[in-house]
């Protein structure tokens, strides 16, 4: 019996999953650690978490595998900037997906670069959560700290390097930095010039099933792997849940309710939306791409909601009471954006917002409101692939949040289509887990992983009259953000 292994070093935690080749999971543990917001609207974390999570998360799975290890992938939130001194020590904590601090430096970046040509390359206009005006702000506002770095890398690139003592990357997670040429795939020297990044600065590029280095002596005794097996380049983590889902053709899409929300779509041509307002990247497939619309505050939502607003409640009992309301909770709505917001507004300034609400509204209300608000945001996002003639009909659907069963069937009402589990709630570690199967010869090729590997399990199916109510309730929805932009903005520049 030979294993595989994927880690996912997530933004609550990161979790570690040891499979067979068949895709069957023999063991998996997760380490959570905290997210830091210095400020409003920053959020950072200490990259060294993320090692102890994964030394401490492989140390406990690889006592399963008596050594029978073949190869390890990695996924992980995408975006977050790590910044190396000479001594490859780690110079400030990594700025994250959800830190919008840089909304200056992307004006700037789309004036040095032209918005039209900026797009042109990397298939996306300048935002606060990709990596480029993350490393413009670092420049601008810690010059001492850009002055001492030496390598940039993304968080599960970081991960990488402590395995293997490579500085790579692969296309997936490196279209999310803004310094690559989407339909290329490889470092955009343009780009790179005109913003002055050295590209030494950067990782060697790679394919997502592609070799990147091998496990050293010194983290084979850190973390039980044994030395010298290979490491594949893996993938953001949602093109490596696009994976563990089967989203690896035309036609094929998946919904993850994790701490950010995302809708996702296969597609095997670079297909961009000219406003900008989802993401087109390169996926784990080569190439191939896709594209996806981004909620930043889904799980987050209602996470944030029960350890401020109901913390002695499990989340099966917000479910339960939740479930016990109508649809619309009663002409309660929730925007989502305790983090900003990418698709569709694409806003740093936009902040949560409960609209409605009345003195006969509960808890209860208030946590339906919540995920009905989620589910509405992830609808606008397929809005958008639906407007650029990309099918999301055939829509799995993973991450923690679509473990409720309530949340699902919701998702499903709104959506008013089928959605899908897998039988391996794994995502991305699972996806993270073929691509080592790729890399370590198990599988020829991704979509062979895929169709070895990920089995579909429960379907849902959407509630017609429900989806007529939740339509109505999705039409005031879309009301909101227009009517509040500018007192976004107003009250973001207040001290
Ligand atoms: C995608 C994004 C998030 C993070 C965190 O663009 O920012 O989904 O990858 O999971």
């Amino acid at each position: 019996m030979r294993y595989i292994i994927g880690i996912d070093v997530g933004t609550s935690g990161t979790k570690s999953a040891l499979f067979d080749t068949e895709g069957n999971c023999i063991a998996s543990a997760t380490e959570e650690y905290a997210l830091s917001q210095p400020q409003n609207g920053w959020a950072e974390q200490n990259p060294e978490d993320w090692w102890r999570a994964v030394c401490k998360t492989l140390r406990e799975i690889t006592k399963k595998a008596n050594g029978e290890i073949c190869g390890v992938g990695l996924s992980g939130q995408m975006h977050g900037l790590v910044m190396l001194d000479e001594d490859n020590k780690v110079i400030r904590p990594a700025i994250l997906w959800c830190d919008g601090r840089s909304s200056v430096e992307c004006c700037e970046i789309e004036k040095r670069m032209g918005r039209d040509r900026l797009i042109e390359i990397t298939a996306n206009p300048a935002l606060e959560g990709f990596t480029a005006s993350k490393i413009m702000w670092v420049k601008k506002h810690e010059p001492e700290n850009f002055a001492r770095c030496r390598r940039i890398l993304l968080p599960k690139d970081y991960i990488r390097f402590r395995l293997a003592d490579v500085y790579a990357t692969e296309v997936s997670d490196a279209s999310g930095m803004q310094l690559l040429d989407i339909k290329k795939r490889c470092w955009s020297e343009e780009i790179c010039k005109e913003l002055e990044i050295d590209t030494d600065l950067l990782g060697e590029m790679h394919e997502s099933p592609e070799i990147t280095g091998y496990v050293t002596k010194e983290a084979a005794a850190r973390t039980g792997l044994p030395e010298g097996i290979p490491i594949a380049g893996g993938a953001g983590d949602n093109a490596a849940a696009a994976i563990g889902t089967g989203v690896c053709a035309n036609g094929r899409a998946f919904t993850t309710i994790g701490t950010s929300g995302v809708v996702f779509a296969h597609t095997d041509t670079p297909i961009i939306d000219k406003d900008g307002r989802v993401h087109t990247f390169c996926c784990a497939v080569p190439g191939a791409w896709h594209v996806m619309g981004v909620t930043q505050a889904a799980g987050l939502s209602l996470n944030w909601f029960k350890k401020n607003l109901a913390e002695t409640l499990s989340y099966s009992e917000i479910d339960r009471q939740a479930a016990l309301l109508p649809v619309g909770a009663e002409k309660l709505l929730y925007l989502p954006y305790l983090m900003g917001e990418r698709t569709p507004v694409l806003d740093a300034d936009a902040r949560g917002v409960f609209f409605g609400l009345s003195a006969m509204h509960t808890k209860a209300h208030m946590a339906r409101a919540v995920m009905e608000g989620v589910s509405y945001s992830l609808q606008s996002c397929r809005d958008v692939i639906d407007e650029m003639g990309i099918d999301t009909s055939d829509m799995a659907v993973c991450g923690g949040g679509a473990k409720s069963p309530f949340w699902r069937q919701m998702l499903s009402d709104v959506f008013g289509i089928p959605v899908k589990t897998m039988q391996s709630e794994e995502g991305p570690a699972l996806g993270a887990a073929i691509l080592a199967g790729c890399a370590a010869g198990v599988y020829k090729s991704v979509e062979e992983g895929c169709r070895i590997a990920v089995r579909s399990g429960e379907k849902t199916e959407p509630d017609g009259e429900k989806h007529m109510q939740y339509k109505k309730m999705y039409a005031v929805y879309r009301t909101l953000y227009p009517a509040m932009r500018t007192s976004f903005k107003a009250l973001s520049e207040l001290c």
